[in-house]
């Protein structure tokens, strides 16, 4: 086999956050990869850093009276520590705010400009007086333009949905001090993307998933818009050479934080930089999750283009974690940072049921906790570790520690286990991570099947038998030794303990043809041993945080004041009209997008007693065709038009013999005889939503 020189990053986290279950999915991923890699015996590397830079940091070190360096320097300790708890084995945790970065900008923001790609271009902005800075889209709120809705973000809304530019909010006020902020003509540098577009379109297919070059390839349609690589002090960050008060935005220097990390790697290990980039025979991979995507595979790839830069070979995508089937919440306490977990449940744990999970799509991955605690439990520790530690106990106590040698059985049922290596190592390589653990319970299941069919934890009692108990254990180890291997990537300091009982140092993909006969055994030392529900609960527990600021609390309080007026109604003795439907949690009542629509059109439907056809118009959101079945209540149908209804909006359009139906009108009353269509009691403009 020849040996490959492998780069591997993940994405870098942000300085300014913990470290949660969320970020793992993508830190254990690329983990168990590179340390497959290097089990196989390839030079491989992986690379990360912290993500420094920007006003976030900033704004925090002000708030927190401490210097942006000090902020960063007690999140990378508390990074490297809740990594070093994952056993995530980085060979360098750099920083972006690095001399080497610094270095890389300004080498590769002057090619850009070389080539011609970078503009200036004028673009107002708001300006907080107060705070003395040009406020991020983030930093400003407002009423939202499209809706009407309070309090909503510079960049989109979240009642209606709207994206928009922050100078279209109205009323808008800084999010820092409540200040009104003015609009400022700040010059921003861009970095134009459309002489790209070939070089992009072609780089695009080869380098990422099917899925995701087709989804990209959307932008294509129109000409690619230039994006702005500039911010205006104060700013953390490094300054851009030539271009007084401006700085490189947080996204130009965090990629180029990757090559950064992996020069301070080589310098402090004597090796040549260009070896481990620019080499054509490097392979060079980012792992990242989906929300970051037009970064690495858009902006990235141009700017390394543009500055003569080798450019990745691939791009990992993969999807975000949900926990119990749904987003990580912080009132439910499923939003768990790696330290909470760390206090409850050990790191292998979650690896292994990380590794049962993952595959090498894009799709979201839920962590069940049931299941979590279930495969722990009845996988991990009651098919395969058990096998170690009955049969390590056994050879210990009875039978001198010693391994005997295999008989023509044992070696059969160890040859099968071998023989699945070169599978498991595609899925590894593949990064079908899912299929190792269930290869490996196949493999224990019929380790299992022999070890309760030779019976020897009854023929170790008798000394007549002690040889032929000896044989069947050494069966067993073996197997148990071969499946430690195959789960090392996974589990490293778990096979490094299972190295040790076999007295073996550490292991590599090839001492999987070797066989462990005649010879002593060291003692048995835990390797892995039953989780507990209760600390999975403990560990919500300690992870649940009251609904902070706006919405959530209003909401929850509303719900739980309606529970409470049943709950004293029915106390003192009143009827309680039983709900019709069982009760709903709040955010269920959220998921319709009810909105207001004027009717266009209202017809009947050629041969149905039921249906009118509805042309809606919705506002922002263009005309639909609704079909509804309430004719019986309107004999003229064409009186509805230009009355408004309430719709809900985010239904899927649906396939009805007479046209496609986009959406639900709402009605009070039974169809078939009265009622009518809701209407808002005032006018209000098309698309408004309804709450
Ligand atoms: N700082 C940027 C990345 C810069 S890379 C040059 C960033 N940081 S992050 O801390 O928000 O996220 C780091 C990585 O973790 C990203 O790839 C992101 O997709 C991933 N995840 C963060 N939350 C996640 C989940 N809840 N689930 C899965 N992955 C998630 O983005
Ligand atoms: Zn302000």
């Amino acid at each position: 086999m020849e040996k490959r020189r492998i780069v591997a990053t993940s994405a870098l986290p942000y300085a300014n956050g913990d470290i949660h279950l969320g970020h793992l999915v993508e830190y254990l991923q690329t983990d168990f990869w590179t340390r497959f890699q290097k089990m196989r015996g390839h030079d491989c590397l992986y690379i990360c850093a912290d993500d420094t830079h920007g006003t976030p940091v900033m704004i925090r070190a002000r708030d927190e009276g401490r210097t942006p360096e000090e902020v960063i320097e007690s999140a990378h300790a508390a990074h490297s520590r809740d990594f070093a708890g994952f056993e995530i084995g980085f060979d360098n945790y750099y920083t972006t705010n690095s001399p080497e970065n610094k270095a890389f900008c300004e080498e590769i923001f002057a090619a850009m400009e070389k080539s011609g790609a970078v503009t200036v271009r004028n673009v107002p902005q708001f300006y907080c007086d107060k705070c003395g800075m040009f406020l991020p889209d983030r930093y400003v709120k407002g009423v939202c333009p499209k809706c009407g809705a309070e309090g909503q973000y510079g960049d989109n809304c979240d009642k209606c949905g709207a994206t928009y530019a922050a100078e279209e909010l109205k009323s808008p006020y800084c999010a820092k001090c409540g200040g009104t902020p003015a609009l400022r003509d700040a010059e921003q540098l861009f970095f134009e993307l459309e002489p790209y577009r070939d070089f992009l379109s072609k780089w695009l297919p080869a380098h990422t998933s099917k899925s995701i070059a087709n989804k990209l390839s959307e932008w294509f349609g129109e000409p690619l818009r230039g994006w702005c690589i500039s911010r205006a002090a104060p700013y953390f960050g490094f300054p851009i050479p030539g271009h007084p008060g401006r700085f490189f935005y947080v996204w130009v220097d965090a990629p180029v934080g990757y090559l950064a990390s992996l020069k301070n790697w080589c310098t402090a290990h004597g090796q040549d930089f260009k070896d481990w980039w620019a080499d054509p025979k490097t392979e060079r991979y980012h792992f990242i999750g989906k929300d970051i995507i037009r970064f690495h595979c858009l902006f990235w790839p141009a700017m390394l283009e543009s500055a003569g830069f080798a450019t990745p070979d691939k791009v990992f995508v993969h999807g975000f974690l949900t926990v119990n089937g749904e987003k990580m919440s912080k009132t439910k306490g499923t939003f768990v940072n790696a330290r909470t977990y760390l206090e409850h449940l050990p790191a292998w744990a979650l690896r292994y049921y990380y590794a049962c999970k993952l595959g090498p799509g894009e799709e979201d991955m839920d962590m069940n906790l049931d299941d979590f605690v279930q495969r722990v439990n009845s996988d991990l520790v009651g098919k395969i570790t058990n096998l170690a530690s009955r049969g390590a106990q056994m050879l210990n106590k009875h039978l001198g520690g010693r391994l005997g040698t295999l008989d023509d059985e044992g070696r059969a049922l160890a040859d099968a286990a071998r023989g699945r290596a070169e599978a498991i190592a595609a899925h590894y390589e593949a990064r079908r991570f899912s299929h190792i653990p269930a290869e490996v319970a196949a493999i224990a299941d019929a380790a299992n099947k022999y070890f309760d069919e030779k019976q020897p934890w009854k023929t170790v009692k008798d000394p007549a038998k002690a040889e032929e108990t000896r044989t069947v254990l050494t069966a067993v180890m073996n197997v148990f030794r071969i499946m430690a291997i195959y789960l090392k990537p996974v589990l490293p300091s778990y096979a490094q303990k299972a190295a040790a009982l076999f007295k073996e140092d550490a292991w590599t993909w090839s001492d999987l043809e070797k066989t462990a006969e005649a010879r002593e055994i060291g003692p048995y030392e835990y390797l892995a041993t039953r989780i507990d529900p209760a600390q999975v609960k403990a560990m919500t527990e300690a992870a649940t945080q009251k609904p902070a600021d706006t919405g959530e609390v209003a909401h929850e309080s509303r719900a739980s004041k309606n529970k409470a007026a049943r709950r004293a109604a029915a106390a003192e003795g009143a009827a309680v009209p039983p709900p019709a439907k069982p009760e709903i949690a709040f955010e269920d009542f959220e998921k319709p997008d009810l909105r207001v629509a004027t009717v266009l059109e209202c017809k009947e439907v050629p041969k149905s007693q039921k249906l009118l056809e509805f042309r809606l118009d919705c506002g922002p959101l263009g005309e639909r065709t609704v079909f509804s079945g309430i004719r019986q209540a309107y004999p003229d149908p064409s009186a509805l038009k230009e009355r408004q209804v309430l719709f809900v909006a985010n239904l899927p359009p649906r396939k009805m013999s007479v046209g496609v139906s986009e959406g639900m009108i709402l009605f009070a009353g039974t169809p078939g005889k009265d009622g009518g269509v809701l209407s808002p009691s005032s006018p209000a403009a098309p698309g408004t939503p309804a709450t």
